[in-house]
């Protein structure tokens, strides 16, 4: 399977590129091909450095290249970015993609982080980028609440639960698969694509939570 990974040279990108390169190859994808390049280098050096060999390759194209050859799509890209980046790439994709988003809409204010959903009353990060979906059902919602720094370090025991959302069956299935991948990570249904402003808005309790408490990276994890 292949995965690709928009704006996969930020934090989250990377951290699923060394996670995943495990057991499948992954194109690391950038508005700039040059930088797509670069960081799947660093990240394939980091994994040979962590694992001695793994399975797949990690390549950097730009992102276009990367939406149009993914079995797999991860939109790694901030909230603000949805319309520029969905616009362009979505209708693109093959048919059968299934397509992940773990966009949290956030802010920082004075007060703490926010939900940029309730305090803008915009639409979820979910119902945002089903408008440019050529199949809608193909998108599932999840990774909202994992740290980047847990994620890019699998040294790290994450032991957390990982809310998932979407509207068919088999693209929830071959998400929960890649979450369970991911050692000690378990996949959690909350229910449809329309619920995930549920999960979306765990993010910044979370990181409210991690502030004024001075915690390390929290995660959630029901029982
Ligand atoms: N960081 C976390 O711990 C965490 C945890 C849970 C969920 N999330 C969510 O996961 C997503 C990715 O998080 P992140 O921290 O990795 O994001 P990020 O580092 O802020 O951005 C990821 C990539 O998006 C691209 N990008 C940035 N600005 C852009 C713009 N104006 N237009 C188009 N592309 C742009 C950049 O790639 P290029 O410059 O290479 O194109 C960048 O490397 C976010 O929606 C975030 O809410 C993050």
């Amino acid at each position: 399977m292949k995965i690709g990974i928009i704006g996969g040279t930020g934090g989250m990108g990377k951290g699923f590129a060394i996670r995943w390169c495990q057991n499948h190859d992954v194109m690391i994808g950038s508005r700039e091909a040059t930088k797509a390049d670069e960081a799947a280098k660093e990240y394939a050096s980091l994994a040979s450095k962590e694992y001695g060999s793994f399975k797949g390759k990690i390549i950097g194209k730009d992102n276009l290249a990367v939406a149009k050859e993914s079995d797999v799509l991860v939109l790694s890209i901030p909230y603000e970015n949805i319309d520029a980046i969905c616009s362009q790439l979505l209708p693109n994709t093959k048919d059968e993609c299934v397509v992940i988003s773990p966009i949290v809409p956030l802010t920082k204010t004075d007060a703490g982080f926010e939900f940029i959903s309730f305090k803008d009353k915009k639409p979820s990060a979910f119902e945002l980028v089903q408008k440019y979906m050529r199949n809608k059902s193909n998108l599932v919602s999840a990774f909202h609440t994992i740290s980047e720094k847990k994620l890019l370090d699998p040294k790290l025991v994450l032991d957390s639960d990982i809310f998932v959302c979407g509207d068919n069956d088999s693209s929830i299935n071959i998400v929960n698969e890649l979450i369970k991948e991911i050692k000690n990570l378990r996949p959690i249904l909350l229910g449809p694509g329309s619920l995930s402003y549920l999960a979306e808005t765990a993010t910044p309790i979370l990181l409210n939570a991690m502030i004024k408490n001075k915690m390390k990276n929290p995660g959630i994890k029901i029982i």
